[in-house]
């Protein structure tokens, strides 16, 4: 068994980062692990020791997730790693188990991640919960399927000018879309809106779009030139690009599939229902294929299930298993959105993972009954939690953390 606290000092969150550094080139730099534990915080990293020597750590930003009508704390589950030289040996078991116990105490009652590799997480009680891809539009099929009346003015701003501009844009999307989570100022300075070196040979661009003045619209981008054949063969790669309204979406993707020279304009992570999949006349050129994206661990049942909207529908009695947030194991009534403890027989019965699948809106419950994953004790139980859960639009989450 190993000793696994959280890190009290600068010198331990570099080592226990150091764990999953070992997965990494180069291991992180000073520079890094300062910028890092302004959006991370000491007590927020765990390690695990083995005598004085740290051989794991896990750390767990905090922010919130909007969640179908709503955002809650949630945990951002995030360098996770173990030395190659104690693998297999319980390290990570030790840290998810102390790790989801202080999110348990902490009052967060969801944790969130990317996995690395799918068949990490479901033994401590993550499920998928999104789906995401890539767009590769190349710029011969680049056109809309309808005309669209472009209004509005785009222009190029500083990382500073964008990091008065662009929260608010990202937090209006983030009102209606599941998936996404909150943004501090650090956190806009240290991922958005720095410049990284190792970027330097094709820098970010910020771009705002404005309509009667106001912001509408913003996008993130790097042009990486190429030149083949005699003609360009540039890519623009978006990271970002958000409308507040579907004509500021728009207009932005308008803007940046029509920058000259770029053979294809790419986007990563985009959910099954990015508008861009409509707006082009020819999506299925823009080769679109999605696997798993954002993972959740429902943490605190009854806070997790009260804090979200629902569709209509009676109540709905569930029988959960969780082997390891015990207080989450057994009964639930959810009646008119609340959540509380009940005897009554269950309608389904279901692993905690499999709740966090669907607790988006992104899986239903059909679908986990059709994979085993839920059990209906009552006829008709599933088609009525779906009723209940499914939400639009899907989950999106547009960054990796
Ligand atoms: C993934 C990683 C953290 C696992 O750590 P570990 O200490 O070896 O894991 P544990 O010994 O605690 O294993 C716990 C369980 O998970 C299983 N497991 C661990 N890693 C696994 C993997 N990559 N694939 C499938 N199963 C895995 C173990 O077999 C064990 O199963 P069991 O409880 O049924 O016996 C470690 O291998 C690592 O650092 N990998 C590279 C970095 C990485 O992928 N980090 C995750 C970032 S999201």
């Amino acid at each position: 068994m190993f000793d696994v606290r959280a890190c009290t000092d600068q010198d331990e969150y570099g080592r226990a980062i150091g764990a999953i550094g070992q997965y990494f080139n180069p291991p992180p730099s000073e520079d890094f692990l300062e910028r890092f534990v302004e959006i991370l915080p000491h007590e927020r990293m765990h390690a695990a020791f083995e005598g004085d020597q740290i051989v794991g750590g896990a750390g767990a930003f905090p922010f919130e997730l909007s969640v179908p009508g709503g955002s809650l704390p949630c945990a951002g589950i995030t360098a996770v790693g173990v030395h190659p030289t104690h693998r297999r040996r319980g390290v990570l078991r030790s840290m998810m188990d102390t790790q989801l116990r202080d999110i348990h105490e902490r009052g967060e009652s969801i944790a969130a991640l990317w996995a690395s590799e799918e068949t990490i997480y479901g033994r401590f009680g993550y499920g998928i919960a999104s789906w995401a891809g890539d767009l590769n539009v190349p710029h011969e099929w680049d056109a809309f399927a309808e005309p669209v009346e472009l209004g509005g003015a785009a222009r190029f701003v500083t990382p500073e000018e964008a990091g008065e501009l662009f929260p608010t844009i990202y937090e209006a999307v983030r009102r209606e879309r599941p998936g996404m989570t909150s943004r501090s100022e650090a956190w806009w300075r240290n991922r958005q809106l720095r410049m990284p070196e190792e970027e330097a040979s094709a820098p970010r661009r910020y771009v705002v779009l404005e309509l009667d003045g106001e912001p509408v619209a913003y996008a993130i981008y790097r042009t990486h030139f190429s030149f083949g054949g005699g003609s360009a063969t540039s890519r623009l790669v978006v990271r970002e690009a958000l409308g507040a309204t579907p004509q500021a979406t728009a207009a932005i993707w308008r803007f940046l599939l029509d920058v000259d020279w770029m053979a294809t304009v790419e986007l990563s992570l985009a959910p099954p229902d990015h508008p861009l999949l409509l707006l082009l006349a020819s999506p299925r050129r823009a080769h679109y294929g999605f696997g798993d994206a954002l993972w959740i661990r429902i943490v605190d049942l009854p806070a997790a299930l009260s804090r979200r909207a629902y569709g209509e529908g009676g109540p709905l009695v569930l029988e959960v298993r969780d082997a390891i947030c015990e207080w989450n194991d057994g009964r639930w009534r959810l009646e008119d959105g609340a959540c509380d403890r009940t005897v009554e027989e269950p309608d389904l019965a279901l692993d905690v993972s499999a709740l966090g699948s669907a607790y988006l809106g992104a899986v239903s419950f059909a679908q986990l009954h059709e994979v085993l994953r839920v059990d209906e004790r009552r006829e008709g139980a599933v088609a009525r939690a779906d009723a209940l859960f499914a939400w639009r639009p899907l989950p999106w989450c547009l960054e990796i953390f």
